[in-house]
């Protein structure tokens, strides 16, 4: 498992930057207003910071850019990063300018001079979210990150401020670590194991067996792991920081350690990228994880179905006829369709134990999402516009990507089945929306729902403005800003 980068706060004190080793970060406003630190690092290089002002190529620098001055004269660093930025950035800004510097560490100790810069809390979560590195698996140890400095003139009180992001920041990794974990290491066992371990933050957590799934009538669920030999299970993790009397939020994940499609068995190309397809179940995880860690005064329950897609003698079939915990059946004619089976169960299951005040799933559920939708937003789906709006203002101060999708009952009527209550797929037109009207089909008319398609953005083959390519942990973010906003 990763670790978060070491960031450490100081008082601002100029005197420092003439012998740090590493790199040092002086901030500068595109109008090239030099403050102490900036002065005294074009001191100490005898004019190179005023050169580079004056220069041609100043004028097309802009608000956001590193520029880097490698083995600067006067300086023990190995590089004076110059980093252009306004003096009240959006937090957004402040946090892309914290990833690129992050980009630059290369694992060297980093003194970031911040003086009195405002949203430095925000740059310090851009230096977390982009110092992650998945490289469990790399025989070669790798260097550890020395981490980073920050010089401030409110050191304490910037700390104070970066403390709960910080610890959203780990949530973040943790869901990253998980979605980037290969199935073969992240079976259910282990996953389960990983969740029962978040016992020590505080969150409660039961792990329910396949024997107690059966006694729950939880057989769509059951029916997905059926051809595997790791047993299916529901995780239940609950944190409760709010009022005792207050109903929980849910949030539900699909947590498919490895989607081969089952006897609906998918093509070769590119089926490794399957060991995502627990990435909902991740999402929820590390927002648990996150809500622990900064001690969220809301009561928040996340439940995970986790079940391996595999063929195999005792597979459930394509044609098959299963009957959910809710009580209706369904025809199963593509067995790849699986996430919503396991879906169906758990949000049923959620709303029965807790009846909540609200419920979220996620899940990389449907192909079609990111045809739709591309890489950049997660797809939106829901029955309550205030709830949804509420979330979606939440994802957009989190700069993570999320675009409402309609549902209707034309949609719905896609789902017919002959011989059972509906059908497990809908044909190929929308199919991501008949995905979501499949789960809104086990979402109670009383209970405010989101369902959010993750397929595009869980994990990606470039990277993004805040992480590496893999897993990006989308979502863990917006959902503990989410709950910060409408349940504390
Ligand atoms: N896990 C997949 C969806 C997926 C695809 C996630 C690509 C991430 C990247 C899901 O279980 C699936 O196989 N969906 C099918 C549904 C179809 C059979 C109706 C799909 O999208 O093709
Ligand atoms: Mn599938
Ligand atoms: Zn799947």
């Amino acid at each position: 498992m990763s670790s978060l980068v070491p960031i450490r706060f100081q008082a601002f004190d100029v005197d420092a930057m003439a012998q740090a080793e590493g790199r040092v970060v002086v901030i500068m406003t595109p109008e090239a207003k030099m403050g102490p630190a900036v002065r005294r690092a074009n001191r100490l290089t005898r004019g190179a910071v005023a050169r580079l002002i004056e220069s041609d190529r100043f004028e097309k620098v802009k608000a956001g850019d590193v520029v880097s001055l490698a083995w600067p004269s006067g300086m023990a660093a190995e590089a004076l990063d110059i980093l252009i930025l306004d003096r009240r950035p959006d937090p957004a800004e402040a946090r892309k300018a914290g990833a690129k510097l992050a980009k630059l560490a290369d694992n060297q100790p980093v003194l970031v001079m911040a003086g009195n810069q405002a949203k430095t809390e925000d740059l310090a979560m851009g230096l977390a979210l982009r110092s992650y590195d998945f490289d469990a698996h790399k025989s070669k140890e790798a260097d550890q990150p020395a981490g980073f400095t920050i010089s401030h003139q409110k050191a304490d009180e910037v700390e104070a401020a970066f403390a709960p992001l910080y610890a959203v920041a780990d949530g973040v990794r943790m869901t990253r670590d998980l979605t980037n974990e290969p199935a073969n290491v992240l079976t259910t066992t282990e996953f389960a194991d990983r969740l029962d371990e978040m016992k020590e933050l505080g969150l409660e957590v039961e792990v329910l067996e396949e024997d107690k799934l059966a006694e729950l009538g939880m057989r769509t669920l059951l029916s997905v792991g059926q051809g595997s030999v790791s047993p299916s299970k529901v995780v239940v993790m609950q944190w409760n920081g709010g009022d005792k009397d207050d109903a929980p939020l849910a949030l539900v994940g699909k947590g498919v350690v490895f989607d081969t499609g089952g006897i609906s068995l998918k093509p070769a190309g590119g089926m490794e990228d399957m060991t995502m397809d627990m990435g909902g179940a991740g999402v929820v995880a590390g927002t648990m994880r996150a809500l622990a860690k900064r001690k969220a005064k809301a009561n928040v329950v996340g439940l995970v179905g986790l079940v391996e897609n595999m063929p195999s003698g005792n597979a459930t079939r394509p044609g098959d006829v299963v009957k959910s915990m809710k009580g209706d059946t369904v025809e199963i004619i593509n067995t790849d369709a699986e996430g919503r089976l396991v879906l169906c169960d758990v949000m049923w299951y959620a709303q029965e134990r807790f009846q909540p005040v609200g419920m979220i799933d996620l899940a990389t559920l449907t192909g079609a999402i990111i045809i739709g939708l591309g890489h950049e937003n997660a797809g939106v789906f829901s029955n309550n516009d205030t709830f949804c709006n509420a979330f979606l203002k939440a994802a957009g101060a989190e700069d993570e990507g999320a675009w409402r999708m309609p549902l209707g009952e034309a949609y719905d009527k896609q789902l017919k089945s002959r011989i059972a209550d509906m059908k497990n797929v809908g044909g190929r037109p929308a199919g991501s929306i008949t995905a979501a009207q499949f789960l809104q089909r086990f979402v109670k008319e009383e209970t405010p729902w989101i369902h959010l398609d993750i397929a595009g953005v869980a994990s990606v083959s470039s990277e993004t403005s805040y992480a590496p390519k893999g897993a990006t942990g989308w979502g863990v973010r917006a959902l503990s800003r989410f709950v910060q906003d409408n349940f504390e």
